[in-house]
């Protein structure tokens, strides 16, 4: 008798992302301007990669000038790479041209269409809106223009502005990770989030059907 295999997916493959070669990117919000960072943006990013209170939850500590251009540099090379999987734009105020912090986007798992998220922002312009109108660009522009099905983020639980930031943008708290990470000379937690390309599409039908205009489905 013939033994058959058990079925583990039947249904149609995750397709993978539409377009990962948008190089340079520009996107625009009333606010803001995000762009590609330059090795001439190092003095401003380290205005805010030198704050200690801006970096207590980051991965990279305090930077000195030369980190930070160094940074810039690392960023380049991996955004120049192709398939493109990484934009870490600069976020630059329109009113005034000032570079006021950075967000981050990287697929990280392409065959299933996941990307990771990640933002910061100078500690003189907090509390203004800028860091959720840019994060939701990018993120707006990651699932309507690379086609994610799924974008994630972390924080440290006690980063309250970061979770509060994500839970804004409607990403979703999904499990907490017991010292995951070494950071800072002491073992830290991590609170996951995410939002899937069908609640973000739900989210902004929503708005513009609070704006007054009628709201539209995704076609998901
Ligand atoms: C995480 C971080 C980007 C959040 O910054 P933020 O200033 O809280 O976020 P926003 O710029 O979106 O501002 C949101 C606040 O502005 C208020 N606000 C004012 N105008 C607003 C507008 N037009 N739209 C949205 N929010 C507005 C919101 O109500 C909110 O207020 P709250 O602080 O009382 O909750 C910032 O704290 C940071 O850079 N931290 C250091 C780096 C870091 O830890 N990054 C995360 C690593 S996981």
């Amino acid at each position: 008798m013939a033994t058959s295999l058990p079925v583990l997916w039947s249904g149609p493959r995750p397709r993978p992302p539409t377009t990962t070669n948008v190089n340079p990117l520009r996107l625009t919000t009333p606010r803001l301007v995000l762009r590609e960072l330059a090795e001439a943006d190092a003095p401003a990013t380290n205005a805010w990669e030198s704050d200690p209170d801006v970096v207590r939850y980051l991965t990279t500590g305090v930077h000195t000038l030369d980190e930070s251009l160094d940074y810039i540099r690392e960023v380049r090379r991996a955004s120049a790479e192709t398939p493109r999987l990484l934009w870490d734009l600069g976020v630059e105020r329109r009113e005034d041209g000032l570079l006021i912090g950075r967000v981050g986007l990287c697929v990280r798992r392409p065959e299933h269409r996941e990307a990771e998220v990640w933002f910061v922002f100078r500690r003189d312009v907090a509390g203004r809106g800028y860091a959720t109108e840019a994060t939701r660009a990018l993120m707006g522009w990651g699932f309507a223009t690379l086609g994610l099905h799924r974008i994630m983020g972390d924080c440290d639980p006690r980063n309250a502005r970061s979770a509060r930031l994500m839970e804004r943008l409607g990403m979703r708290r999904e499990g907490h990770l017991r010292e995951n990470w070494w950071l800072q000379g002491e073992w830290c937690d991590s609170w996951i989030y995410a939002v899937l390309d069908r609640e973000w599409s739900a989210a902004a039908a929503d708005e513009k059907g609070a704006s007054g205009e009628a709201p539209r489905r995704s076609a998901r």
